[in-house]
Order: C-alpha cells, then structure tokens, then sequence
C-alpha cells in the first residue's frame, strides 16, 4: 500500500467535510497525533479504524486503498489490485523460523539454487562464528534429548565419519571425541571451513574438510563412511533428492545416516503473551528470503513427508523419529521457545540406514 499516497488523500478529504485533525480523532476516538501520524505518510489506520474513517470522510475502502476518488469504471481493476497488495502484505507479515529465531521481514521467493547458495554463502562466511557451539552435538536441536541420551549415532569407535554441514566444527569434536578412526566435514562456506580447522586445531582433531555445496558431487569417498549426521545443516539444501542420494552413495551398506532439523510444525505456531496460534500454513512449501542478524537467508519450508519421502526414494530406511522434547529443559530455558517446546515439537531427528 502507498501509506504517502493514502495518507495525504485522508488529509484532503478530511478537508472537504471540514474537519480538522483533533475533530477526526475525535470522532473516531484516537488522539490527534494518529491521524497527523497517517498524513504524513508514516502508518496505516488500524483496522478497527478503516470503516469508520470512511464513513466520516464519505469514501469507500477501496477509495481508502487506492488513495483516490475512483470513478465506476476504475472501480473494479483498483479492487482487484488492492486486494492482491493486501494478500502481499498479510504474506510478508507471516514470522519464518529456524531454530530459536523468529526472522525478520520475508517474502517469498522463486527457487533459485544458485541465488540461495550465493545468499546463504554470505550468510554463513560473516555470521558463522555467531552459531558457535549452539547448533552443536550432543545437541540435535531445539529440546531434544541430547545425544548423550538418545545415542542415535551409536558406537563410533573405530568408524568413519562424516558430518554435512560442519559449521564450525564442534561436532567434528564431540564424534571425534567419540573414537572415529577417520573424520571428515563438508560445508558450503569457506570460513566455516576455516573456523572448524582453526578449532580442530587447538583440540589436535584431525579431519578431512571439504569445501562444496552438498548437492555437488565434490569427490567424496562412495561406499565408505559407517556414520553420516548433520545438525541444522540439511534444511538449507535446495535439492534433498539429489541431497540424500549423494550421502546414500557416500554410505558403506547399512550404513547410519542421522539428521536433525528445525520442525515444520514449529514454523506454522506463533507464541504472543503466551498464546499459541497458528500463522502459517504447515502445507506451505515455498522458498523464501528473510532478515537474520542483519543479513539474509533463503530457505524453503518442508513438510515431514518431504524429507520421509526423499529419504524412501533415494534407499534410505527410516529406523527411529525423534520429536519429543526435554521438558526440563524447556522449562529451564524460561522463553518462548521453551514453552513452545512443552505444546509442540520444535526440532526432529531422523535416524536411518542404507538399503
Ligand atoms: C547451523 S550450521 C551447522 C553447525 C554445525 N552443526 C556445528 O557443529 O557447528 C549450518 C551449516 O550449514 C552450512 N550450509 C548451508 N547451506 C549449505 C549447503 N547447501 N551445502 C553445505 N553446507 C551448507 C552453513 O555454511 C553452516 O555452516
């Protein structure tokens, strides 16, 4: 909507029926800096107000909307075109979250893998060391239960191992803590890259770190790790067919494959003084682009059927779903992350194997 345009066409109609500012505000009951607030263009009436504005100024909504006097013919295309500006706007108002963050302004995007990795790429190589530890083994995400608890990974003395998504290496330092014979890290940004080997470094954690996206065939070994994780890492891929069935090839047969990621359920509830609510649409698949720590994402939401399914056509066998939460712990955490946790699942982990 053009709030300058609408805002000096209240200003001009107000003047026509011979109000001054204090008289509209008191008519609609609101104080006199709202409405020189609206003229000058900096904000809209609130919802509550739009009728009655009208019916003062003698106007209809769509005249409002348009920020004119419409004639019958221009009636029906300004309706058409402010109801898709106002389908727009209830959509960009709509919270994404990841994790424990609620992002900032988005707005749906087309699919672009490149543009994605470019974005996301830039994301990660300024904002990485932010993360540090927090999306980390034990950790699977959100409130689950720690590794520790859940050994989904299982014995890993004597095992190779890979993680997707390595970020700054402290999981590279919990599995190699664990006995690994051989570890290795994959990630898309070049100074996560460089985080983890400075990091592994001052443990004396020797690793093989590869630098690709991980929908590229990027030379890994085929038919040789025992264990592939990731930990908030496989939700920003922008292609989980060719995804899963790239780490399927890097996988010994029976091989683990373990993976956790933000809940799509998650993203769909919004907590306002305690309240949940729905604000998305959990069958809503589309990829977009939002605000986090001043920078920018892009990512798609998916539906637990989308990575099931994925997972069953490229030779994956599901053996354990993870989504119940440490209570506890969300109680212990005293924000609303931690009290969504207690209604919903906030984080997953899939554990499964080669066919
Ligand atoms: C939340 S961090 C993972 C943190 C990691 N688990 C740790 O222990 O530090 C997600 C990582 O995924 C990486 N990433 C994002 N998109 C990727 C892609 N398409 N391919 C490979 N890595 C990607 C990011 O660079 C980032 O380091």
């Amino acid at each position: 909507m053009d709030q300058v345009k609408i805002g000096r066409f209240i200003a001009q109609m107000r003047k026509e029926q011979g109000f001054t500012q204090r008289e509209l505000a008191e008519l609609l009951g609101i104080s006199d800096k709202s409405v020189s607030k609206w003229e000058c263009g900096n904000g809209m009436p609130d919802i509550s107000l739009m009728l009655p504005i009208c019916e003062i100024l003698k106007i209809n909504l769509n005249e409002l909307f348009s920020g004119e006097k419409l004639t019958d013919a221009d009636y029906k295309q300004k309706a058409e075109e402010n109801m898709m500006k106002l389908i727009k706007e209830a959509n960009s108002m709509k919270k994404n979250i990841v994790g424990g963050n609620v992002l900032g302004q988005s707005e749906n995007v087309d699919k672009n893998p490149d543009i994605a990795h470019k974005t996301n790429t830039e994301f990660w190589d300024t904002i990485g060391s932010d993360f540090l530890g927090s999306t980390a083994l034990p950790s699977w995400g959100g409130f689950l239960p720690s590794e520790d608890k859940l050994n989904l990974l299982g014995d890993l003395s004597g095992k190779r191992v890979l993680e997707i998504g390595c970020g700054n290496g402290h999981s590279l330092e919990y599995t190699a803590s664990h006995g690994v014979t051989e570890l290795w890290g994959l990630d898309i940004s070049a100074s996560q890259i460089a985080r983890t080997r400075e990091y592994l470094n001052t443990k004396k954690i020797t690793a093989n770190l590869i630098c690709s996206p991980m929908e590229n065939e990027c030379g890994l070994p085929t038919n040789y790790f025992d264990v592939v994780y990731s930990v908030y890492g496989i939700g920003w891929s922008t292609d989980l067919d060719t995804t899963f069935k790239l780490i399927n090839s890097y996988l010994k047969e029976n091989g683990k494959f373990v993976f956790g990621w933000s809940h799509p359920i998650h993203k769909c509830v919004s907590i306002e003084n305690g309240q949940l609510f729905f604000s998305n649409s959990y069958f809503n698949e589309e990829w977009y682009r939002a605000d986090m720590s001043d920078k920018q994402i892009i990512l798609s939401n998916r539906m637990l059927s989308t990575y099931i399914n994925a997972l069953a056509r490229n030779g994956f066998v599901i053996e354990q779903f993870v989504e119940e939460n440490d209570k506890d712990k969300a109680i212990a955490a005293d924000s609303d992350f931690g009290r969504k946790s207690l209604m919903l699942p906030t984080a997953f982990v899939i554990k499964a194997h080669k066919e």
